[in-house]
């Protein structure tokens, strides 16, 4: 890997007054076609021009969009890290995302706000995704899930993203509104779907912001639909305030209500109200697309899907949690995060002058030659007893701006996989892996993850019991014990779970078949040896803590 450095400014400024570094007031190179073909192809072939952008010019490179806006994309993890770890002051996120998010989220949102007033709310929302928490919204999240498997066709193709944002939607509006099944639910659904709609689309959006273009323009319908829905969750917060069972409840809303700060402040209504639209927008639609990206790679690797569902079956979760950070490794469903720098900054050797944003590159870190072999393929088992340390993986963020549902959505993806392979026998409708898509400000399955259900799996048919997905199991983790070698034996024949459906026996065999011809990988993702029980752990508080 090459030298690299990053520095703050005053480093910068001590190092030229000792006549150390002739500073190179010049963006890193990039591609040099005309800004606007740049948008064109970041915006419609975004992995295509990554991949050769990284190709071409390294582990740091600038992308040149319109109106003079300059993206200085990192993909080495020792200078990721340096700019996670950079002043908060100097490198801001919330300046960055605000630019397209503000409209929607509004002023108060932990995610546009920088420096303290981000510190505070940061500090006022962290305790509600506390994992004890959680652990109360398991059965819900297993009922949300069922209830939806029940509405999939059986022997008929559909896309399972639609599936997995009803399952994600439900499971915000339940844990983190409070809101049960009701009238004024489903008026809450219809408006964060109309505002979801007309999201989609951010450079349209922003670029139909003239008002001159009348009522009917996509920005005015926008403005309307979000008026509609910060109305319809003002209201929500009111009525909570004065619930009786306030202080009994375990939804998120009434925790918000009863944060207080280190002045003993409570939020207003306006901050709540911004915070729940945060968590409504950075929670539902990642989750869901992480989700239907797990099937689909599931689904087109057999090998992995048959030795899932053994160890699933087994009592073991340690293979799904292997799965679940390989698929956040392999389609991290957002690609980069957004630094906008204040003040010149040395990066990599790099000067970057003030008004630059700097994207620690999620996509590339991630699929580096010299951190995973064979990179794009997707394999769970480099994860299994792995240690992770810096930042090669990396798709919740970093630093204090380190995702604040982190541990929520890896805890959503723990009850959801696992239900959805108990219920039904699942076959996928393509051939290939779905392409990467861009949508939004994510990166989406082309498809939408197109599968069909082959068998319904009756609960008395079931071999064996859930493993406790909510709480890591010594027994496993500490490496040892009966429920290790339950796995073993899991992993050396097909689940008989599956039985009844004959597709899916044929699936297994084949699979199973295909697993003794493979090799099994042995490398170390991190260029090191295999290391053992206790970065076993360390994995599962990564994606547990
Ligand atoms: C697989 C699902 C998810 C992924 C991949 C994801 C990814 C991310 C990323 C990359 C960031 C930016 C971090 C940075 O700038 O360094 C972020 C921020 C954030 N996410 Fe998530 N997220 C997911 C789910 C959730 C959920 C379920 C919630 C809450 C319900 C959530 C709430 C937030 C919030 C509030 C922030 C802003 C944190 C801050 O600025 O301090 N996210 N997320």
């Amino acid at each position: 890997m090459p030298s690299s450095s990053a520095a703050g400014p005053s480093e910068e400024l001590a190092d030229r007054q000792a006549g150390r570094v002739a500073p190179r007031l010049v963006l890193p190179d990039g591609p040099h076609y005309p800004r606007l073909v740049q948008a064109w192809l970041w915006l419609k072939r975004p992995t295509r021009f990554l991949d050769h952008c990284s190709r071409a010019y390294g582990d740091v490179f600038t992308m040149r969009l319109p109106l003079g806006m300059n993206l200085v994309h990192v993909t080495d993890p020792e200078l990721v890290k340096a700019v996670f770890g950079g002043s908060s002051d100097v490198l801001r996120a919330g300046q960055a995302n605000a630019a397209i998010l503000g409209p929607l989220l509004g002023p108060h949102s932990v995610l546009v706000l920088d420096g303290p007033e981000h510190l505070r709310q940061r500090k006022l929302i962290l305790p509600a995704f506390h994992g004890d928490r959680m652990r109360a919204w398991e059965a819900t999240i297993r009922d949300i899930t069922r209830a939806e498997i029940a509405r999939w066709p059986t022997g008929k193709p559909f896309a399972l993203r639609p599936g997995m944002q009803s399952i994600t939607l439900n499971v915000i509006m339940r844990v983190v509104f409070g809101v049960g099944e009701s009238a004024c639910q489903d008026e809450l659904r219809r408006r964060i779907a109309t505002v979801t709609s007309i999201g989609r689309d951010p450079l349209l959006l922003l670029a139909t912001r003239d008002r001159r273009l009348g009522p009917y323009a996509p920005w005015a319908r926008f403005i309307r639909a979000r008026d509609a829905l910060h109305e319809a969750l003002a209201d929500q917060i009111r009525q909570r305030r004065h619930a009786p069972d306030l202080e009994q409840r375990s939804d998120v809303l009434s925790e918000l209500l009863l944060a207080r700060d280190d002045e003993g402040q409570a939020m207003t209504d306006d901050e709540v109200c911004d915070e729940l639209v945060t968590l409504l927008f950075a929670g539902h639609e990642t989750t869901a697309t992480s989700l239907a990206w797990a099937f689909d790679l599931l689904l087109h690797h057999p090998r992995v899907l048959s030795r899932l569902i053994a160890e699933l079956d087994g009592g073991a979760a340690e293979y799904l949690d292997a799965t679940i950070m390989e698929t956040l490794r392999v389609r991290p469903v957002i690609a980069l995060v957004d630094r906008h720098v204040r003040q010149a900054t040395r990066i990599g050797g790099h000067t970057i002058p003030a008004g630059t944003v700097v994207c620690p590159n999620i996509y590339l870190t991630q699929r580096r030659e010299d951190l995973y072999q064979d990179p794009a393929a997707f394999r769970p088992e480099r994860f299994a007893g792995q240690s992770l340390t810096g930042f090669g993986w990396f798709p919740f963020g970093g630093g204090i701006r380190r995702c604040l549902g982190a541990t929520f959505a890896t805890f959503e993806m723990r009850i959801v996989i696992p239900e959805v392979l108990h219920a039904v026998a699942l076959r996928p409708a393509s051939r290939r892996p779905a392409r990467i898509r861009r949508e939004s400000v994510t990166f989406v399955p082309h498809d939408g993850a197109r599968c069909i259900v082959t068998a319904r799996i009756q609960p008395a048919a079931r071999q064996s019991p859930q493993p406790d997905l909510s709480t890591p199991r010594p027994d496993l983790w500490h490496g040892g014990g009966r429920a290790r070698r339950q796995l073993h034996r899991g992993h050396e024949q097909p689940s008989r779970r599956d039985s009844g459906s004959r597709a899916t026996s044929q699936l297994l065999r084949r699979a199973t078949a295909q697993q003794r011809s493979t090799p099994t990988y042995c490398g170390d993702a991190w260029g090191r040896p295999w290391a053992g029980t206790a970065q076993q752990q360390h994995v599962q508080q990564l994606l547990v803590l």
